[in-house]
């Protein structure tokens, strides 16, 4: 190993028995002390793991004494000799010996820590967070960074060797209206005016294309000013990619290929093929675009038999639709009412739920029982291919809103049946997203990916017709893993009377695209190759390859749910002086 320096000969997880006898110098922080009458231990930790060192009472009671008097993360330096412990621990690497300290220096003393740095702390999220560099002391912590900074390096050598060209493109860019809200950055030398922080270098690695750069990756910092959840950060890393003369089949291989390589190397997995799923295909058998798919319960559209019963809920809704929750008709009343309230809360939305049992006697007992003859029951449940001890479970309403409601129960079905494992793995595709997307608070089409990608050509001919403007389907593609969306991206438009009539879809005036995207409208002017790429969720796929649920655990100084550093007291006020520099007038109220 070569991280020994004139501090220290070895780090605190570096020595075995083939080193007894050696004369060292270990550097690092003192995890805790115990005092066993005439000797007393301490365990020295560093990065590389925890050694023990030795202290006789008898033989050098001076320097016992010392040892003593450390604190808990007192940074100390020790001389002494590695021996053979007479208790071994075989639970760390260095167990089979010790350190007979001979020397011992404090290089830094230590207040008492907040909480206890060991694997299971004591301390609350918040406290943590405050204190983050001790948490990150903490193994599993420090396990996490360690788990990032090998995928980094795993996927910047899968691509390098594939010609892919590490280039950085600006943080201070030009606000753009689509997509999320941007952070700002006011210019003092241009009073009244802002840069935006990148919300992804989309333009910039679309212009290295027409740069002729061929092939681009970042591992690069965005910025999105949206509400924050488990899996969003205001700030977050992506794996950012673009390929010249690049078909979809080349995207996905390429970047399939690296995923693999990640399973392989990190998990010592081989997933094979990823399977590929059209969105409408994921929103109706899962009611997600990125459905989780280690397990079934794929949905069952019942609409046409529940109709017609005299039941008003039914008859009156678009869709009615369930899933087989195989095995569950054992389900209690209290686990029905569980799974309705579950159904009811404000985050999920339904009116209600429905449920027919297939019990084991082959009877089927239902909430919707006074509408239902026992075979109308039978005709459901072959449907949904159910057997005797299956429970669906039904949710009707309007089409689009009940899917994502079903979704949330099949979701929560899975957790409850323990068909989540952190362990298991199911990569798969999401493909041809609808190019657009209806907002009716605004009452214009948005792109559903970004401006620049392309419909598919057999759909182009849809854009002459406003009204099939919905129908349009895009050239884009999501990598979905175990539910969550690890990546995304497109075959970009490149031809500029079709990012026109993109434009004018998205309801933007000439001058209006020209004004915010002139300057790659102009670019393609000169010459630019058909061109694609995606960009993957870094702290996403760290997150899902360490087995965590909360990205944060996988970024080393992460902002909490409010956006705030809790560390450094960020965001914060300026000073009158820094406003009047910048020509920024505040609010009274709207200061603290
Ligand atoms: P998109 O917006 O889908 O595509 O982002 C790509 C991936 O980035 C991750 N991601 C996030 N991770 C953490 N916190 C966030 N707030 C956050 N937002 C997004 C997701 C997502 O799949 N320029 C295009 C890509 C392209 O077309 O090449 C883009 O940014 O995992």
């Amino acid at each position: 190993m070569s991280n020994n320096t004139t501090y220290r000969s070895h780090t605190c997880g570096e020595l075995r028995l083939a080193d007894k006898g050696k004369e060292v110098t270990l550097c690092g922080w003192v995890q805790r002390s115990r005092d066993l009458g005439g000797l007393t231990f301490i365990d020295l930790r560093d990065r590389y793991g925890i050694t023990q060192l030795t202290f006789n009472m008898d033989t050098n009671p001076d320097l016992c004494g010392e040892a003593r008097k450390l604190g808990r993360e007192y940074v100390v330096q020790a001389v002494g000799t590695v021996i053979e412990r007479s208790s071994k621990n075989s639970k760390i690497p260095t167990g089979d010996i010790e350190i007979d300290v001979k020397s011992l220096k404090v290089l830094n003393e230590s207040k008492n820590p907040p909480f206890t740095i060991e694997d299971q702390s004591d301390g609350g999220d918040d406290l943590r967070m405050r204190y983050r560099y001790l948490d990150i002391r903490r193994n599993p912590v420090r396990q996490n960074l360690q788990l990032r900074h090998r995928m980094a390096m795993l996927v910047r050598n899968y691509l390098s060797n594939l010609d892919f060209l590490e280039i950085e493109t600006p943080m201070l860019i030009r606000s753009t209206p689509e997509g999320a809200r941007d952070f700002v950055v006011p210019s003092r030398m241009n009073p009244g005016e802002f840069y935006a922080l990148p919300q992804s270098p989309q333009q910039y690695k679309q212009l290295l294309m027409i740069a002729g750069m061929d092939r681009y990756f970042q591992i690069v910092r965005c910025f999105r000013d949206e509400d924050l959840r488990a899996d969003r950060q205001p700030e977050f890393t992506q794996i950012d990619c673009e390929m010249s003369f690049a078909t979809q089949e080349d995207v996905l291989s390429t970047f399939e290929g690296m995923a693999r390589h990640l399973f392989r190397e990190v998990k010592g997995i081989e997933t094979g093929d990823f399977p590929r799923m059209t969105w409408h295909d994921a929103m109706r058998l899962y009611g997600s675009d990125k459905p989780d798919t280690r397990f079934g319960m794929a949905f069952v559209e019942i609409t046409d038999m529940a109709q017609g019963h005299n039941f008003g809920v039914f008859d009156n809704a678009q869709l009615v639709v369930g899933f087989n929750a195989t095995g569950c008709a054992g389900y209690t009343r209290k686990q029905l009412d569980e799974l309705t309230d579950f159904v009811k809360r404000p985050q999920v939305g339904a009116a209600g739920l429905v449920y027919i049992k297939y019990n084991a006697d082959g009877t089927l007992k239902s909430s919707i029982d006074k509408f239902f003859t026992p075979d109308d029951l039978k005709a459901i449940a072959d449907r949904f291919e159910a057997k005797p001890g299956d429970l669906m479970l039904v949710l009707c309403g309007p089409a689009m809103r009940t899917r994502t409601q079903l979704s949330a129960l099949r979701l929560e079905m899975g957790s409850r049946l323990g068909l989540r494992n952190p362990d298991v793995f199911s990569p798969l595709w999401v493909v041809d997203f609808p190019l657009l997307e209806w907002d009716d608070e605004t009452q214009r089409y948005y792109a559903m990916h970004h401006p620049f990608t392309s419909p598919k050509p057999d759909d182009r001919h849809l854009i002459a017709d406003r009204d099939k403007w919905g129908d349009i389907r895009a050239d884009a593609y999501d990598m979905v893993i175990n539910g969550v969306e690890v990546g995304g991206g497109s075959i970009r438009i490149f031809d500029r009377t079709l990012q026109k009539e993109m434009f004018t879809m998205l309801g933007f005036s000439d001058d209006d695209a020209y004004r915010q995207f002139g300057f790659l409208m102009d670019a393609f002017t000169y010459g630019a190759p058909p061109h694609a790429g995606i960009a993957f969720g870094f702290d996403r796929l760290c997150s899902l390859f360490g087995g965590a649920d909360s990205i944060r655990d996988f970024i080393a100084f992460p902002k909490n749910n409010s956006g705030r550093d809790v560390m450094s007291g960020s965001p914060a006020p300026i000073s009158q002086q820094q406003l009047d520099e910048l020509a920024i007038s505040v609010r009274n109220d709207a200061k603290n």
